[in-house]
């Protein structure tokens, strides 16, 4: 199948689900998977450099799996960046979030990690003029460590396992940083 078939199938595909055009945009953005350890904390980078030197940041919304209500907004209308509006919804992650703009990228800072976080996560960043740029991220939640360790390694302070999880029969390899 050539690509433009494939394109347009994927547009009918969502229009018969009655998807925005907004959403088929989407589809093109790639899924990062995030593994984070229940309790611990995760972030989500967000790069909100303009790619126009002369434009810059004016909204940054995060939504989580189908919602259609931001679940995170940073809003920078008329302001420096350190001076920006954050909203985080209560029900949602409520005080565990806080969008970070000091770090190169920005990134969403989310503690104590719950079961119930996992999902898909996009960050949509608005700039005054250039075009609106999305990350999505899907973060799976790993029951805190109670598994059997088999292996262990720290590298550039990040602390590398493999865990059998007690009467699972998976390994999961995830990471977690020394000083998170
Ligand atoms: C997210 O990751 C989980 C666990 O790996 C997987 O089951 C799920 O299908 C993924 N979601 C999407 C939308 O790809």
């Amino acid at each position: 199948m050539d690509a433009d078939l494939r394109i347009l199938l994927v547009v009918w595909i969502l229009s018969t689900m009655g998807a925005s055009p907004e959403l088929a945009s989407e589809v093109t953005v790639p899924l990062v998977p995030v593994d984070a350890v229940e309790g611990r904390s995760v972030k989500f980078p967000c790069d909100v450099s303009s790619p126009n030197h002369a434009d810059k940041v004016y909204m940054v919304f995060w939504f989580k799996d189908d919602s259609g209500v931001p679940l995170y907004s940073f809003d920078v209308r008329g302001m420096p960046l350190d001076q920006a509006h954050h909203y985080s919804a209560p029900d949602v992650l409520g005080e565990r979030a806080k969008f970070q703009t000091d770090t190169e990228p920005a990134c969403l800072d989310v503690n104590e990690v719950q079961w119930n976080d996992k999902g898909v996560y996009r960050c949509r960043v608005d700039f005054r003029n250039s075009a609106t740029k999305s990350f999505r991220y899907n973060l799976s939640v790993i029951k805190s460590i109670r598994g059997k360790r088999l292996w262990t390694k720290i590298e550039n302070d990040v602390v590398h396992y493999i865990i059998v999880f007690d009467g699972v029969w998976a390994i999961r390899r995830f990471e977690i940083p020394l000083y998170a």
